[in-house]
């Protein structure tokens, strides 16, 4: 069974009052992730990689179609069971990393150990392993705007592993980064993804391709697949 199988999923948006109407982002998409799999996104500005992304990560339900998650269809959840089924399984590592500017490193990645009954200080004690994990372990007291670009990423991805989800959503998580930071940060997520985290990332960079185990794009709001085939050569298949 896969992890995840999306099965006809459309979404349409309705643009506000005197907008043209609505919308289809997607269109009737198929696919489906094993577990252990490290998969990129990949499309122009404004194709829908944003909107797929929350769509698979249940935040943002689907026009139609279903979204199944280790056999569950997450939409078929009420809104409460979804908020915990997504803390159950799923990291979400944002585009502007959304780092809480007033609370330090170590208290941004405790956020979602909040609702859980650990004492305060076992989470304190959680977070201080992530970020010794992603390398931050000496700069837990820094505030976000303390820390480089590379670094508040970390953070971002230290918050989103803190609960050990099964997968990681990442959107453009090295977009602003220069090329150095961008290549820590990609074996950042391969050593997790080794670990056994599912990881989706969406990114607009080919060069970041060759971290990732198979890619998907995204046109017009239909996908392609490019597979990395044995023997090097990248097959191209229309879903
Ligand atoms: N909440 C929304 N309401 C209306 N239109 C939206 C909304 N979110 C995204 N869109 C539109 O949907 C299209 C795809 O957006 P998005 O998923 O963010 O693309 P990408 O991440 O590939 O740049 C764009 O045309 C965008 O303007
Ligand atoms: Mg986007």
């Amino acid at each position: 069974m896969s992890l995840i199988k999306i099965e006809n999923v459309s979404k349409m948006y309705f643009g506000g009052e005197g907008s043209e109407g609505a919308v289809e982002v997607l269109k009737n998409i198929n696919l489906q992730i094993e577990k252990g799999e490290f998969l990129a996104l990949l499309g122009p500005s404004g194709s829908g990689k944003s909107t797929l992304l929350s769509v698979l990560g249940a935040l943002n339900p689907p026009t139609s179609g279903q979204v199944i998650i280790d056999g569950i269809p997450i939409y078929e959840l009420d809104r409460e069971r979804r908020a915990d089924f997504r803390h159950e399984y799923i990291g979400f590592v944002f585009q502007q990393y959304q780092l809480i500017p007033y609370l330090t490193a170590l208290e941004n990645v405790m956020l979602p150990l909040a609702i859980t009954k650990r004492s305060d200080k076992e989470q304190r004690k959680m977070a201080q392993r992530v970020l010794e994990k992603v390398g931050l372990g000496k700069k837990a007291s820094r505030l976000p705007n303390q820390l480089s670009g590379g670094e508040q990423n970390r953070v971002a991805i230290a918050r989103a592993i803190v609960n050990e989800p099964e997968i990681i959503f990442a959107d453009e998580p090295t977009g602003s980064l220069d090329s150095k930071t961008a290549n820590e940060i990609l074996d950042l997520f391969r050593a997790l993804n080794q670990e056994g985290l599912t990881i989706i990332m969406v990114t607009h960079n080919e060069e970041n391709l060759a971290w990732v185990s198979r890619s998907v794009s995204i046109r017009d709001g239909q996908l392609l697949a490019t597979s990395k085939a044995e023997g090097g050569r990248d097959e191209v298949n229309a879903y």
